[in-house]
């Protein structure tokens, strides 16, 4: 198991309280939550949310020593406010999301997020949706497939790949995660990047189909208002993003309501932002420590940033 993404940075932004309400809207493993939860007293709680079962299942397990004070909803973290009420809690202090696939579901191949070994092309993160890699592979049109390539992965080579699975998908569908990335390879090349850093040349469509299969782009700004809105004042959010596009929204989202206040010609000032007010907390991003990308390659490209409501 990878050790959690800037875990030290989260649990000092968060400035988690004994008695405080806590909620992981995306618990994976549970590292982030165990880390919380191992500062709570007895009165403390955390909600922990994730849409895979499977996930949900294993956290359980983990986290059973911490008793009632670790409640586990499977769920979307765009229904956070439902979610945390149906959780019985008042109001939160904090709130976690930390976005993307975890190291479990890349690890998994019957899961199909992953090229290294072959899995049916799958990638639902909750197994009760009905849209699957293999459908948007073996049956959009190319103009749609290269389109997503290019807007989800910003994929140069966007066009050639949704050629090649257009000129494969002839001769009968494409079976597995391994088929769809000797495809890609085909068509997009060999590894490219430094010689330590050297990705897999389906990398960037893997990650656009994912994205698609799981809507996760519009559930970000869902997910960033919920959480906004159960917080009380004082209460803060960290969120951890891994490219440009999901950093892109949250850094709009905290900009929009980090507004500022602007002088009146007659006097006093007037707010311009919305609400509810947040304080950034710090004002730029984190990115993780050398030691802490040694001790999990996807902190490489993680980006944290935080919010205090106001
Ligand atoms: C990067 S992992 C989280 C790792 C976690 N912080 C830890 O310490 O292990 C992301 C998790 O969020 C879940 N997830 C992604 N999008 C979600 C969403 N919209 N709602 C709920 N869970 C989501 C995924 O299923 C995955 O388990």
């Amino acid at each position: 198991m990878h050790q959690p993404v800037m875990l030290e940075a989260v649990v000092e932004l968060l400035q988690v309280q004994k008695s405080g309400c806590y909620v992981d809207g995306t618990l994976g493993s549970g590292g982030h939550a165990e880390a919380v939860l191992s500062r709570l007293g007895p009165d403390g709680r955390l909600l922990g949310i994730d849409r895979d079962a499977d996930a949900l299942a294993r956290c359980r397990q983990r986290l059973a020593p911490f008793g009632e004070r670790f409640v586990a909803l499977h769920g979307n973290y765009r229904d956070i406010a439902r979610l945390v009420q149906q959780a019985g809690f008042s109001c939160v202090d904090g709130v976690l999301l930390d976005f993307g696939v975890s190291s479990e579901q890349l690890d998994t191949p019957e899961r199909g997020f992953s090229f290294r070994a072959a899995g049916p092309l799958d990638m639902r993160m909750d197994q009760r949706e009905a849209l699957t890699a293999a459908e948007i592979v073996n049956t959009w049109s190319e103009s749609c497939l290269a389109d997503i390539f290019f807007r989800y992965g910003e994929e140069p080579g966007a066009r050639r790949a949704a050629r090649a699975i257009l000129n494969r998908r002839a001769s009968g569908p494409i079976e597995d995660t391994q088929d769809l990335a000797s495809v890609l390879e085909g068509a997009l090349g060999r590894r490219h990047g430094t010689a330590g850093g050297r990705r897999h040349p389906a990398t960037r469509c893997f990650q656009a189909l994912r994205m698609v299969v799981n809507d996760e782009l519009s559930g970000i700004d869902e997910g960033l208002s919920g959480a906004l809105d159960v917080l009380r004042p004082g209460g803060r959010m960290a969120v951890i993003s891994f490219h440009s596009l999901e950093d892109r929204k949250v850094k709009q989202f905290l900009r929009l309501h980090g507004g500022r206040d602007v002088a009146l010609p007659e006097g006093g000032s007037r707010w311009e932002g919305a609400l509810p007010r947040v304080r950034l907390l710090p004002r730029k991003a984190v990115q993780a420590t050398a030691a802490e990308c040694a001790g999990n390659p996807r902190s490489r490209s993680a980006r944290l940033r935080g919010a205090e409501r106001i």
